[in-house]
């Protein structure tokens, strides 16, 4: 090689080292901002593939060009080495406490004193999930994060700034200008559907299980490996600055939005309000609200907006005067598990349940717990005589979420599925595949209760005045031996039953006869045919348009329809071959009930718009108006992101109204909603 050749080749090198410089840090601040859409909006702009090239190229050009590897690049969210032990970080300003609140008095003693300090002025205060997590502190240099890590002490925590690289949702680095160096601070959490697939997956392996969501972050973030925390599905809400060397702004507010600009995840739900009434509000409304929330937590925190104000207020002790987080109770208890009994559910199905020694869980006593099937209790190994732990979640019905092991004494005792119905004797059945054990016997007095109570039910025909006592007179009389039989009562049948007069045996008449003509869907899902639950009912009713179509329908015909399953569309099928069924939807018809309805015109229409519902509606119940957006193809969300087209609001609609006049999302009232659906509320 001549010098000249040489030479060309050296610029050239040069060129193309300068070259992969610049495509290097466009594709890295390509891949911050879909990663920024991704896992902070929840609203990618491209598809996965195309991400995956960018990070294809990214990684080609840093295999070839390794001095251009820098800890920022998201290459190296995983993939540090482990290391042999976290080290230490003193936190420039330490991490507090919080008082608790635990009752409205407490709270408004709390405002009342920052009052008094405001000589009397009302404060503006700003309200925020207290999630239930891990607090961590992230250090920004340059726009860069360097140093992550836990609260510990307060004063001194632990560096995971590796670990906390792997959660996507924090920005490596930040394109808009930033104060030199800064200190955010955030609570790392998992989804409750994340820890139950992290639990179910360790289940399968043999590994043991983690006892919350809670513990589950916290175990993964102080992971020495990062790449075992990379494989958790943690994520992040950042809800304060801790320190800035530059300008940021001057309210808790403005903070918060101008933390979402950077790029940070801030919880959506974050509310300000001037008036104290209306943040009592905002906290009852939201204690019966949390558990529809994916992740835990365990209150809310109020702060003071102004910082100023804060400042001034200062501390008492360890904890701020300018905020307080309002506790909920727990929703979990320990208790122990007395016995587990068997209920015979209008399927035939053997619901066990869990006798408790009575105790109190977030304001009510629980006595009685769900236990599904015997598959659960083997997977959660609860044992007769256990200590177990209760939760009660919203109005839901109180569950066991698991044994404490190290409470057993020896003398517990495994439970074991009785052979035969409890009711009736008739030895039961466990179908392939399924975890439920049946009763097969169709006239088993169990399955008749629960089947008549289920047909008289609100979602179902609605029988004023039929309700549990009176379909147990009914039956024990024998005025009732199926279904059908209910459209034969007359008012001297019922005066012949004990403590009813004639004005309540005619009111149930009537009752009777204008469940007649109760609309198609709640008529099938009245039959309480197995799996068949109301938007099924609903969905099967537009599709075939009336009962004599889906009794004669295929089971090919069944599956065409969209969400009906294999496993639904057998248990129609088989439905409609049982002579006994078919005498009983007979008797319906010469009885004059309605076996017909509208055929779905109109299906599909909403498909592809999604939807969620807030406030109530004078005609229609969140149910009803939800299974109605289903029953037209659209989705119905339960928060409202950028992706919802339509916020449906009735009376009261609380903060989803806010973030969807926030986020520009279309909203309509009752009336546009009915036009929208083509039928009037009923
Ligand atoms: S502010 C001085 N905001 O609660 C203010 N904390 O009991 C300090 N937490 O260690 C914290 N959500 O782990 C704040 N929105 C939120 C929070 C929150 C959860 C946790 C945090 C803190 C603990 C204090």
């Amino acid at each position: 090689m001549d010098d000249q050749e040489e030479n060309i080749t050296s610029v050239d090198a040069e060129r193309s080292a300068q070259e992969a410089k610049l495509r290097v840090e466009e594709l890295r601040a390509q891949i911050g901002f879909h990663d920024y859409r991704y896992f902070v909006l929840d609203d990618p702009e491209i598809s996965d593939a195309e991400y995956d090239s960018f990070m294809r190229e990214l990684r080609k050009l840093e295999k070839t060009h390794p001095q251009l590897i820098t800890p920022d690049s998201p290459t190296q969210r995983v993939g540090g080495e482990p290391v042999e032990a976290l080290g230490i970080v003193e936190h420039r300003l330490p991490m507090l406490s919080l008082g608790n609140a635990f009752s409205e008095d407490e709270f408004r003693a709390w405002y009342k004193r920052l009052t008094n300090e405001a000589e009397g002025f009302d404060i503006p205060l700003v309200c925020e999930p207290k999630m239930d997590g891990l607090a961590v502190a992230l250090v920004f240099e340059n726009g860069t994060f360097v140093q992550g890590a836990t609260r510990g002490d307060g004063r001194r925590g632990e560096n995971i700034t590796q670990n906390l690289r792997t959660i996507r949702s924090i920005p490596l680095s930040i394109s808009k200008p930033t104060p030199e160096r800064f200190e955010v601070r955030g609570e790392v959490y998992m989804t409750k559907k994340g820890f139950e697939r992290l639990n179910q997956a360790r289940a399968e392996q043999e590994l043991p299980l983690f006892a919350s969501p809670r513990n589950s972050a916290a175990g993964s973030l102080r992971q020495l490996d990062s790449t075992v925390t990379a494989s958790r599905p943690l994520d992040i809400f950042v809800y304060q600055l801790g320190w800035a060397d530059g300008e940021a702004p001057s309210t808790h507010w403005d903070l918060l939005n101008w933390l979402a600009e950077l790029g940070f995840r801030v919880n959506p739900l974050i509310e300000r309000f001037t008036d104290v009434e209306e943040v009592i509000e905002h906290i009852k409304n939201w204690e019966g609200r949390r558990d529809s929330l994916d992740y835990e937590i365990d209150g809310l925190v109020i702060k003071v907006d102004e910082i100023d104000l804060q400042r001034s207020l200062g501390f008492v002790g360890r904890e701020p005067r300018w905020a307080i987080a309002y506790k909920y109770p727990p929703t979990q208890a320990t208790t122990i598990l007395r016995n587990i009994e068997i209920n015979v559910g209008r399927t035939g199905s053997l619901n066990p349940f869990a006798v408790l020694e009575p105790v109190v869980v977030a304001h009510a006593t629980v006595k009685l717990a769900t236990l599904h099937n015997e598959d659960d209790i083997r997977r959660k190994d609860l044992r007769i005589g256990d200590t177990v732990i209760v939760q009660r979640a919203g109005d839901v019905i109180p569950q066991v979420v698991g044994p404490v092991v190290s409470k057993r004494t020896g003398d517990e005792r495994v439970f074991e599925m009785p052979e035969r119905c409890p009711v009736c004797d008739t030895p039961v059945v466990r179908p392939d595949g399924e975890a439920m054990t049946y009763c097969p016997n169709q006239v088993c007095p169990a399955q008749i209760f629960r089947l008549l109570t289920h047909f008289a039910a609100r979602g179902a025909m609605d029988i004023d005045g039929l309700g549990e006592s009176l379909a147990d007179q009914l039956l024990k009389s024998g005025l009732i031996n199926d279904l059908a039989d209910v459209y034969s009562l007359t008012t001297d049948d019922l005066m012949a039953l004990e403590r009813l007069g004639e004005k309540s045996a005619a009111n149930i008449v009537a009752g009777i006869s204008a469940s007649k003509n109760r609309p198609l869907g709640r008529l099938l899902f009245g039959l309480g045919i197995r799996h068949v639950g109301d938007e099924t009912a609903d969905l099967l009713a537009g599709h075939f348009g009336s009962i004599e179509a889906l009794a004669n329908a295929t089971i090919e015909e069944l599956e065409a329809v969209a969400t009906i399953g294999p496993k639904i569309a057998a248990s129609v099928f088989e439905y409609f071959q049982d002579e006994a069924n078919l005498e009983i939807i007979a008797r319906f018809r010469q009885a004059g009930v309605r076996l017909e309805g509208e055929k779905a015109a109109r299906e599909g229409v909403l498909q592809g718009l999604s939807f969620v519902v807030t406030g109530s509606m004078s005609g229609w119940s969140r149910n009803e108006a939800e299974s109605s957006i289903k029953g037209l193809g659209g989705a119905v969300g339960s928060s409202v992101t950028r992706k919802t087209n339509y916020l449906i609001v009735g009376e009261n609609p609380g903060s989803k109204l806010a973030k969807a006049q926030e986020l520009g999302v279309e909203i309509l009232d009752e009336k546009s909603f009915a036009r929208l659906v083509n039928q009037e509320p009923t």
